[in-house]
């Protein structure tokens, strides 16, 4: 690590983030179904204690929702955090998870992600040392989102981004990871259990095959 400050233990992360407020009514077309503490403190402690990329670094976590992913990597030291987020309502959860945890290093952005990708729309290129993101798995009437978050992600961060897909996506991500010419790599195969959120699923629980991907500039002069 970077410094010697003691990290948080992933349980007590995972026991903290079960306070964060989730979507009141989640929208089915904007895919709003938050990550579970679990899986967020797992995938926040290994971003922070195996690849050192969230103490002292400065984050932007695209499609924030009602923030669990930007609430954890505060906790585990992360100096700033942008969130940026489509809708509004969920940015109104957001704030007040915000103020419930007593946190004042996040800002919010209410911004379509898909125009963040192109530099001539967007002064935050290259701002943040790390992109953190469980975008949209782009597999329904939305395809494509997934890869547009992802394009986003690679241009407003200067080291690395981390991002949750469909395995069943994998090849395509892969295969777009190598023509932008970043490394890409899948850290952990996750099986997301998507609670009974959201209209189209029918059961109480969905188990859905999830990666969890990491992808590193090659450019940026540091190591890994
Ligand atoms: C799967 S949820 C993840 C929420 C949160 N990051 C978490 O981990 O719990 C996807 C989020 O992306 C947001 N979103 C969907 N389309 C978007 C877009 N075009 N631009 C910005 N945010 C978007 C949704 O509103 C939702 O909050």
């Amino acid at each position: 690590m970077a410094n010697s400050v003691k990290v948080m233990k992933r349980k007590e992360l995972e026991a903290y983030l079960q306070d964060v407020e989730v979507f009141e009514n989640p929208k089915v077309k904007l895919e709003q179904y938050p990550t579970t503490p679990h899986i967020a403190a797992c995938m926040l402690h290994t971003i922070c204690c195996t690849y050192d990329d969230l103490t002292d670094k400065s984050v932007v976590d695209l499609g924030v929702g009602c923030g669990v992913l930007s609430i954890g990597a505060t906790m585990l030291g992360a100096r700033y955090v942008l969130g940026v987020d489509i809708d509004e309502d969920a940015l109104d959860t957001c704030s007040r998870n915000l103020q419930d945890f007593e946190i004042h290093t996040v800002d919010l952005l209410a911004a379509d992600v898909r125009h963040l990708a192109n530099p001539l729309n967007c002064h935050l290129h290259k701002r943040f040392d790390t992109a953190v993101l469980n975008p949209p798995f782009g597999t329904k009437h939305n395809q494509g989102i997934d890869i547009e978050f992802l394009k986003a992600a690679l241009a407003l961060s200067r080291h690395c981004v981390y991002s949750l897909h469909k395995t069943s996506t994998r090849e395509h991500i892969l295969k777009k990871a190598s023509d932008w010419g970043v490394e890409a790599k899948v850290i952990a195969e996750l099986r997301f259990d998507l609670a009974n959120t959201l209209k189209f699923h029918k059961k109480t629980a969905v188990d859905i095959e999830v990666d969890f991907i990491r992808l590193q500039h090659k450019t940026d002069g540091r190591t890994v």
